[in-house]
This record gives C-alpha cells, structure tokens and sequence, in this order.
C-alpha cells in the first residue's frame, strides 16, 4: 500500500519534533568507511555494501553488535561534529523544528576518546545549525554496564553540565531493569537534569513502571508493550506520560512482525501522548519522514492522526512554555491552511 500524494505532502512538509534519536545511530555506512580511512580504523567489514548487508537484524541485541562497531571508528572532535551535522541537515529536509539527540559517551571513553571531544563536536554542530533547527542533548547511560560505571559517567560529564538537558537508559534491555540504576538517577534528578528511559521495547511493562516510579522518568522512549497491561496503560493516558514511538526500529528489529501490526493506532485510541521517531536511522531504513510514511502506507491513518502526532511531538519536548506554544500554534495553523 502507498500514501496518497496528499497525505504524503502533509507527512513530509508539516512541522514536527524529533525526540528520540541515538546520534550515533545517524552514522550512515558511507561516513562510516570515510571516518575508518581518515583515522586508519580497520572494520570487520570489507566494504559499504557488505556492512549494509549485515543490516539484518533479529532483535535488538544482534542491531547493538553492530551500532557498537559502526561507532567506534568515531574519536575526533571532528568527527562527532561531522556526524551530528550529517543527522541535522537531514532531520531539516524532514521539516524537523527542534530535537532531543541521544549521545552515548560510555561507548567512547572506553576506547579512550575523552568526554569533552564527544559532547564538544556534537554541540557544535547543533549550536552552527540552530538559526535552522533547535537541539537540546540527552547523555545516556548504558544499561548492560554497572550503575558505578554509570556514575563514572557523571563524574566525566560534571563540567559540561550545561551543555545537556538531560539523562536517559538504553542498550540491552532484557535483564539490565530500570531498578538496576535508581541512584545513579537520583543524584541527576538532584543536579536538575531531566530524565527519561528506554523501556517496554523489549522489556515488560513492569519496565515502564518502574522507570516510572523509581527513576521518575517524564517520558518512556519505545513504550509499546504498555498496552500488555491495562492499568499501565489507563496509568500512562491519565498522567499523559510521552511515548517516543520508533515504527521503523521496532520492524527492523522485530518487536512487531510487520508493520500493519504496528500498535501505534491503539496506543492513540487508548489516549496516550505518542508520537513517532527515528531511533537509529542509518540502520533502520528511513530518517523521520520515512517512518511517517511506512505507518501511514500501512495502518488506516488519516489526517487527523498526522495532527496529533505533530502536536504531541512538541508537548512532549523539554521546550520552554513559549517556544512550544509557538511550534503548537505552527502545527495548528498548518493543518487549519488544508482543511
Ligand atoms: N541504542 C540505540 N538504539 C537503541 C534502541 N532501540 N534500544 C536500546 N538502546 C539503543
Ligand atoms: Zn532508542
């Protein structure tokens, strides 16, 4: 099925936020081998055609062997730079109005590239583009490593406090709970960092609670098992907790079989503040466009839906007040021109 040339222009010109991207997962195979030459990195991969080729995921641990791998031939400030440049000029060419990037510092310090040299580069980047494109930064934490690890992490992140609006969970989900790093998110929330967490992808809802709970995370980024559960899901509706919703990801990765089974619809009947984003776009097929479309090609969406997922995009942004009644009021207007 396709989307109709209309729906598809409004897909693709309205304003809209991204919320939930791992910068590092912007790396497109091309930059990847160009980045290997420029620092005499060695890939296990012989070229760019037979690393896309390992692009077949089963789950999200056999996407993590390779996102780990594809990031490690990052380790100038350059680099980080060129990366997050690449991600900000395509995120503009999708009508994205402002985003919340993930950056993964653990995945650097242990080879030895120093904090400063990943989160200067990406800052960079976004402060060159911000006439065009607004960015706040998320530092997250890996949850296959330990909370002391994580804590490190903050100790390194101490001096660049201003740069980051916030903190976040990801990596392998299964086994590593959000209970797992409850101090280590208590002393952020102390610092006055925002928090939010990779649950209810993989894990059960039980994740989603207690990232709730005991991290007091604002939003859940995935969240799609919630609806495994009815009073979460009545839970999540009522203090209208954002899900940043990832439809491309959770088909390459195969949380849903295909993507007419993708959960989104419901999740929006059931009165949650969803909306959708790209996660890993290099890896999953399409930057945030595209993954409008492939929902909207393959559920019965309309017009009124691509209304409330830009709408919920912004509220659900650490914006100021201000800023995103302006970008609430740009949607409006938007959809109120075609109707
Ligand atoms: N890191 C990058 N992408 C991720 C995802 N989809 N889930 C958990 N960790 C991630
Ligand atoms: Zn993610």
């Amino acid at each position: 099925m396709s989307v109709p040339s209309q729906m598809q222009d409004i897909l693709c010109r309205m304003p809209k936020a991204e919320l939930h991207i791992h910068i590092e997962g912007s790396l497109e195979p091309e930059r990847i081998f160009a980045l290997a030459r420029r620092n005499g990195v060695t890939l296990p991969y012989a070229d760019v055609e037979s690393l896309r080729r390992a692009y077949a995921f089963t789950d999200l641990q056999s996407f993590l062997d390779i996102y780990y791998a594809g990031a490690s031939v990052l380790l100038t400030e350059q680099d980080f730079y060129d990366m997050t440049r690449d991600y900000l000029e395509r995120a503009l060419a999708d009508n994205v109005r402002h985003t919340e990037i993930f950056f993964d510092p653990q995945t650097h310090t242990a080879r030895g590239v120093p904090f400063g040299v990943v989160i200067d580069g990406i800052l960079r980047a976004c402060q060159d583009m911000q006439g065009q494109i607004s960015s706040s930064l998320i530092m997250c934490f890996l949850r296959h490593l330990s909370e002391e690890d994580a804590f490190l992490t903050l100790d390194a992140a101490m001096p660049h406090l201003a740069k980051i609006i916030g903190v976040g969970l990801d990596s392998s989900e299964r086994g590593h709970p959000p209970e797992k790093f409850a101090r280590v998110f208590a002393r952020c929330r102390e610092l006055g960092l925002r928090i939010v967490a990779h649950a209810g992808e993989e894990g059960p809802p039980e994740y989603i609670r207690n990232a709730l709970d005991i991290l007091h995370a604002e939003r859940i980024d995935h969240g799609v098992r919630c609806l495994e559960d009815a009073e979460l899901t009545a839970r999540l509706a009522r203090e209208q907790i954002p899900l940043t919703v990832c439809p491309l990801s959770n088909l390459k990765l195969c949380v849903v079989k295909d993507m007419a089974q993708h959960n989104l619809p419901q999740l929006l009947d059931a009165g949650l503040l969803a909306m959708v984003n790209s996660d890993d776009p290099a890896y999953f097929g399409g930057y945030l466009n595209q993954n409008f479309l492939a929902l909207f090609a393959a559920l019965p969406l309309e017009i009124r839906h691509a209304q409330v997922l830009a709408r919920n995009s912004f509220a659900a942004s650490f914006l100021p007040a201000a800023r995103k009644q302006a970008l609430l009021d740009e949607v409006d207007a938007f959809f109120a021109k075609i109707a």
